[in-house]
């Protein structure tokens, strides 16, 4: 569980005000859920023998004797929400959520026990058009903050046609125990679709040879792959069919798709979902289509860091102002005041806490501001202020007090607001 620090929080909040302007930008509309739920949803959403729900939940009892668990990810607790707060009834809500989540699971690099994730839910809407207007969404994510993940895409077909598929995984996976290691042993009999994901390079080749899912997968579920390939193809949408593709939920049905990078070592998928239409009805609603998908905000943050620095606006202020005396100090708070509510909004940082002029300036520097203003004793007695460029853009000189937003401005290279 990481602290995120003051320097890091830049990047975040980029991130996340351009993900919230393309969500909204698209008509979703954002759902705050609890981050604690009943251990029982998660268990029959996300599946009692998935990775989350065996090993990685933090579940405790509360004083009511109720076992609650920290949510593991978004999906279920916004099922919930939807079903009890009559957000299906005629209506076809498109949701977007952000926050943390909580799994147990071993730490390493883009792998946390509390991790971020920004996540979209859509209800009502059962055609390919939404799962590819969700892709599309990602994907317009990306190109504004500068990364190049890979988008992998897979049809898991129905339930029905799944579990067709799955007999034919234990029946075929069976044959070769003996070459399974201990996790797919375990895996045989409870969940034989997740073999497919080992990343054990011993059993590479026996699941290469395995029998694919698209050869299962009935024509409904078939026409409306087709359809979501249609769509992405007609946008320009780059992607890759992932047979192997299964998700680690076992909500899923038809689209999965996962963006996946090469840049952040083991931990490779940057954002991860699909269509999970059984789900509403499964937990007591009506039956219901839904689909969405969550980004890691960690990996995609570490990979704007990775690809893109330089597109990450400058947090630092604009102005740091430096005074030394009672009425320096006393000037320099209205100037501050005045500059901040100016029409152009100035970021200003007054000194506080005393020091000799060459420590504040100092400070100064090393707070990223584009200028130094500086009010001594003789500054304040004449109303006047020294500007000092602090980036390399010419002289320090003295201007009266009233003209020092113009100047500033022109330092910063903006145009006066009217
Ligand atoms: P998920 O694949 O479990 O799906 O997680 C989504 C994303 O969260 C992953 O692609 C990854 O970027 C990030 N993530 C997952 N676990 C960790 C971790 N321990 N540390 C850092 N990042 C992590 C879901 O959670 C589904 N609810 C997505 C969804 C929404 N499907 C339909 N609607």
């Amino acid at each position: 569980m990481n602290d995120i620090l003051p320097e890091q929080t830049s990047v975040w909040q980029w991130v996340e005000g351009v993900a919230r302007e393309i969500l909204e930008g698209s008509g979703y509309g954002e759902i705050r859920l609890p981050l604690v739920e009943r251990t029982d949803l998660f268990c029959r959403a996300i599946g009692e023998v998935t990775d989350i729900v065996e090993k990685e939940m933090y579940t405790f009892d509360d004083r009511n004797g109720d076992s609650l668990s920290l949510r593991p990810e978004g999906t279920a607790g916004c099922v919930r929400a939807a079903i009890e707060r009559g957000l299906l009834h005629h209506q076809q809500p498109r949701l977007w959520y952000a926050g943390p989540m909580f799994r147990h699971e071993r730490p390493q690099k883009g792998r946390y026990r509390q991790f971020h994730q920004i996540g979209v839910e859509t209800f009502g809407m059962e055609g390919p058009d939404v799962d590819a207007e969700q892709i599309l969404l990602t994907r317009r994510l990306w190109r504004r903050l500068g990364i190049q993940p890979v988008l992998h895409l897979n049809s898991l077909g129905t339930p029905a046609c799944r579990q067709t598929y799955r007999a034919a995984l234990v029946a075929y996976f069976s044959e070769h125990a003996d070459q399974l290691d201990e996790d797919s042993q375990r895996r045989l009999q409870s969940n034989p679709l997740r073999i497919l994901d080992s990343k054990n390079p011993a059993l590479q080749s026996l699941i290469e040879a395995a029998p694919k899912l698209p050869d299962y997968i009935d024509a409904a579920s078939r026409e409306h792959f087709d359809g979501v390939c249609q769509l992405l193809d007609d946008a320009g949408v780059d992607y890759v069919l992932n047979p192997r593709l299964v998700r680690g939920l076992d909500y899923y049905s038809r689209t999965v798709f996962e963006w996946i990078t090469d840049q952040l070592g083991a931990q490779d998928a940057v954002c991860s979902g699909g269509r999970y239409d059984g789900l509403v009805e499964q937990l007591g609603g009506k039956p219901t289509p839904a689909t969405g998908f969550a980004l890691g905000l960690e990996r995609v943050v570490a990979l704007v860091e990775a690809q893109a620095p330089e597109r990450v606006p400058a947090m630092a202020p604009d102005v740091y102002l430096v005074h030394q005396g009672a009425s320096a100090q006393r000037a320099a708070f209205t100037l501050a005041e005045q500059l901040r509510d100016g029409a152009s909004a100035l970021k200003v940082v007054v000194h506080c806490g005393g020091g000799s002029f060459k420590s504040q300036l100092k400070r100064a520097d090393r707070s990223g501001a584009t200028v130094a203003l500086i009010i001594g004793e003789t500054e304040a007695a004449a109303g006047t202020v020294q500007v000092k460029p602090l980036r390399g853009q010419g002289e320090q000189q003295e201007l009266p007090a009233q003209d020092i937003s113009r100047e500033v401005l022109a330092l910063l290279g903006r145009a006066p607001a009217a």
